[in-house]
């Protein structure tokens, strides 16, 4: 394994070596539920100990499919001196120490936990300005078309262009469809804008049958910034 020798990643792997041995310690116990909850506390200073992560880059785990946390788990995996299916030097440190078992009650535990809403304090300020006040039932023309362009691709795709409903997969409200496709609703904007680029530029090409590949390849940053509006906004 070769790892960039990064001050903070240094840090962060010997907070891995102590909590590797609190781990084994889990793997004893019988009841999954309780195993799954002391495991978090390994994923909790960035996903937030429920999965409710606060920090925008790391995504929100609570009620992901299980499927889907397994997979992308075990996608984080450098197998043979090969670069992971899914290249990320956090989560592939991180996913490195995981036994086969941890990750599946991790995976349960996760996609059992209650996603939370952001409060409305740190929901985006409404899109008027000073001049629209008393005009708020005029949406300003860039919101009302950022927000219809995410709208009709991921209600209805773009025939000419190839690309299919986002809906199709992920679910009308996004709440993902086992086994398969993974829930989106309410995921941070800035990770789902990051994870849409990762697939146009081939970064994450973890997707079978280059499914989010071929895709994300059609859209425009304007694109994959609206529709990471969407999706975040979807309960
Ligand atoms: C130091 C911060 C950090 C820690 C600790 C951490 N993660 Fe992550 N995790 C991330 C980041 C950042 C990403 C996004 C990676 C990317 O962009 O590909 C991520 C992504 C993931 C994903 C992919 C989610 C998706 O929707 O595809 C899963 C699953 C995950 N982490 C599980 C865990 C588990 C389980 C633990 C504890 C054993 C853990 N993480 C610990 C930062 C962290
Ligand atoms: C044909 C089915 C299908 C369609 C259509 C589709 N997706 Fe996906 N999407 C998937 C699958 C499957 C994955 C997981 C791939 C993987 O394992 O990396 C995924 C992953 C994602 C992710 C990353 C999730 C995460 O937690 O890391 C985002 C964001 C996403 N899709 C958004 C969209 C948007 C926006 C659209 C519409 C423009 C769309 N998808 C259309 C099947 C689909």
């Amino acid at each position: 394994m070769k790892f960039p020798a990064t001050p903070r990643l240094a840090e962060f792997c010997a907070g891995l070596a102590f909590l590797f041995f609190s781990l084994s310690a889990v793997a004893a116990e019988p009841d999954a539920e309780n195993a799954g909850q002391k495991a978090a506390m390994l994923c909790a200073a960035c996903h937030g100990v429920d999965g409710n992560s606060t920090l925008p880059a790391n995504p929100v785990l609570a009620g992901q499919l299980p499927e889907t946390l397994l997979k992308e788990l075990n996608d984080f995996r450098r197998a043979d001196g090969k670069p992971a299916a899914r290249n990320n030097d956090v989560m592939g440190a991180m996913s490195a120490v995981l036994s086969d078992e941890d990750r599946r009650i991790l995976s349960i535990y996760f996609s059992r936990q209650k996603p939370v809403p952001p409060t409305l304090d740190a929901s985006p300020a409404p899109n008027t300005s000073p001049e629209d006040a008393g005009t708020a039932h005029v949406a300003p023309p860039e919101f009302s078309e950022r927000a219809k362009t995410a709208q009709v691709l991921w209600r209805r795709g773009d025939f000419d262009r190839r690309i299919p409903a986002c809906a199709g997969c992920h679910g009308t409200t996004g709440k993902g469809l086992p086994s398969q496709n993974p829930r989106v609703a309410g995921q941070h904007s800035e990770y789902s804008v990051a994870q849409l680029k990762n697939y146009r530029s081939g970064k994450r090409a973890n997707d079978r049958e280059k499914i989010m590949r071929t895709i994300a390849e059609k859209l425009s940053d304007k694109e994959i910034d609206a529709l990471s509006e969407l999706v975040a906004g979807l309960r």
